[in-house]
């Protein structure tokens, strides 16, 4: 199956590194016009620009980016329109943070730590996709939005973290058939555990077996892998995506439990 990416003007906020960066990579091998990175490190963002491979009708931008500084999401969105001169038409929210654990430690989180996951992870989130959404109706464009929530939004985790991706699941669920109304379409997916940056304990791992081991928590016996979530996220990126609107696609690789 051939996907057509629709936007081809991407902004992929924590696209420098783990699943934003296979994202990146898969959009680019698809075809996309426009690509650009943004989180809060600039060294990073620009490391990995350099390292994606694209063809020469192909630009790759980066943006220095606090998703948790919602006063700067409308100078981050018209500083990319002068940047490509072109309006961005695409939204993929892949930042987030985790530290809480997923335990009763968890529950004794201090305020600020709570305050800290919760800008990052639901309220720049919710923030951010209507600043982009209005942005778009203001210039009657077409757009699309992906959120990566997470696997955690159905479990018990007992951390402010899977209350953070539940609600995101949720906003998803809440404005998708109305942005769908208005030419926007949004979908998130939820991915099981991958061994990314955020998720370092999970090193060890080869092929998802580690010490003889195979992970245990879901039916396919290895962890999850960035570029099956980016084609995931791409397929939902493309004109595919409208079909789907609204929905929030779990994968897990048939995760048995619903708590660890
Ligand atoms: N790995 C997993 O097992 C797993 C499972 C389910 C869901 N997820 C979700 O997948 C998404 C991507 O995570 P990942 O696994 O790919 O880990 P990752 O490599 O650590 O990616 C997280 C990205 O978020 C960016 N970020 C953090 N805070 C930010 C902020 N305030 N503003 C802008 N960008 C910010 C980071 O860049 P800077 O530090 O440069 O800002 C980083 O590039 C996250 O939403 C995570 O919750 C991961």
């Amino acid at each position: 199956m051939k996907i057509k990416i629709r936007p081809q003007n991407i902004v992929i906020v924590g696209g420098a590194t783990g699943i934003g960066y296979a994202t990146a990579q898969k959009l680019l091998d698809n075809g996309c016009g426009n690509v650009v990175l943004a989180s809060r490190n600039l060294q990073k963002l620009e490391t990995a620009s350099k390292s994606l491979q694209h063809t020469s009708d192909q630009k790759i931008s980066v943006y220095e980016f606090d998703i948790s500084d919602v006063k700067s999401h409308n100078e981050m969105i018209q500083g990319i329109y002068n940047e490509l001169k072109v309006i961005p038409d695409g939204l993929i929210i892949s930042s987030g943070v985790n530290f809480d654990g997923s335990n009763w430690k968890g529950f004794n989180i201090s305020e600020k730590d709570y305050d800290k996951v919760m800008d990052i992870n639901l309220k720049g989130v919710f923030f951010l996709i209507r600043n982009f959404s209005n942005y778009l109706f203001s210039h009657q464009c077409k757009g699309n939005i992906c959120v990566v929530s997470s696997i955690s939004a159905h479990r018990d985790l007992l951390s402010v973290y899977q209350i953070s991706k539940n609600a995101v699941s949720g906003i998803v669920h809440a404005y998708g058939k109305h942005l769908c109304e208005r030419g926007i379409v949004l979908n998130c997916v939820e991915p099981g555990a991958i061994h990314t940056d955020m998720m370092k304990h999970l090193s060890g791992y080869t092929d998802g077996i580690r010490e003889g081991k195979p992970w245990s928590d879901n039916s396919i016996g290895r962890l999850l892998r960035t570029d099956e979530i980016a084609d995931i996220i791409c397929f939902l990126m493309s004109d595919l995506g409208e079909a789907m609107s609204g929905s929030c696609v779990l994968a897990g690789g048939g995760c048995k439990t619903l708590s660890w």
